[in-house]
């Protein structure tokens, strides 16, 4: 009963490359429907716990559970069922650069469905719509600007009707208007849909303008979770330095403690 107010559930999470310990314990819920930011500096575990929650590494331990369902306790088979409700924005699109826009995005539904070609078509140009790029699916990747990557690979991630979606840093590297376009994107697909989003970032302006709630990590654990309001009240010197972009005292210790986990690969 208690699981179902939650779309995602994780619970003491542990990540290693080898014997490095990436993700230390980490524990979070989300809400059905909020957008969930995990916001953190360089190197802090942010693609890994994606990753991770996508199915693309397995924890070391700790417990993933989807609408109630325990992903870490099931075989291959039902948990690619489960992950079939969730789209994942990889940070660089991935776009397959020898496919058009339109083949890119009904890829998913070409591997994992039996719909007919003429259904695959219509479904590919109501996500491209969906996205603002309605006129551009026989267009190749190459000839895309940055922030129109970006919006096919979320309607490549839409394609399949997911209910939760997963974007690593989806206006990196975009100007500040073509980056606020990707926010207000993000926002409207989670109104229109009630989809449940997490959205990795490290960009204050984004958070500012999209999350719910944030999850702070810091060296793989978790630093503090809560709306933006309270993480800006909190104590913790390292919360309060990152949201207002001041150096941190302990930089030196942040390289030395980068260094040990690159070390050993
Ligand atoms: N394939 C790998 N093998 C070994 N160590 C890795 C690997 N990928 C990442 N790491 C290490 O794990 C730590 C977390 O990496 P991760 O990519 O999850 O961080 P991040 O928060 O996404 O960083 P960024 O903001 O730079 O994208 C880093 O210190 C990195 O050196
Ligand atoms: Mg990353």
């Amino acid at each position: 009963m208690k699981e179902d107010r939650h779309a995602i559930e994780v619970e003491d999470l542990v990540v290693a490359y080898g014997d490095k310990v990436v993700l230390d314990r980490v524990s979070f819920s989300v809400r059905p429907g909020e957008i969930f930011v995990i916001l953190g500096g360089s190197g802090s575990g942010k693609t890994t716990l994606l990753r991770t929650l996508v199915g693309l590494m397995r924890p070391r331990s700790g417990r993933i559970a989807i609408h109630g369902q325990n992903l870490t306790a099931m075989s291959d088979e039902q948990q690619m069922e489960i992950r079939r409700k969730i789209g994942m924005c990889f940070q660089g699109a991935a776009l397959l650069g020898s496919l058009s826009v339109a083949d890119n995005v009904a890829l998913p539904l070409r591997e994992h469905t039996r719909l007919e070609e003429s259904t695959i078509d219509i479904m590919t140009r109501i996500k491209l719509e969906l996205v603002g790029l309605g006129g551009a699916g026989e267009l190749l990747p190459s000839e895309l600007s940055g922030g129109m990557r970006k919006r096919a690979g979320i309607a490549r991630a839409m394609a399949m009707d997911p209910e939760i979606i997963f974007y690593d840093e989806p206006s990196a590297g975009l100007d500040p208007i073509v980056a606020a376009g990707i926010d207000e994107l993000i926002r409207n697909l989670r109104s229109t849909f009630s989809l449940t989003s997490v959205v990795v970032t490290h960009e204050m302006e984004s958070v500012r303008l999209i999350a719910d709630r944030v999850c702070m990590l810091h060296r793989g654990r978790v630093a503090g979770i809560g709306t933006l309001a309270e993480l800006e009240g909190s104590d913790d010197p390292y919360i309060r330095d990152f949201l207002t972009r001041r150096p941190a005292e302990s930089d030196a210790d942040e390289t030395e403690w980068a260094r040990s986990l690159t070390a050993v690969d």
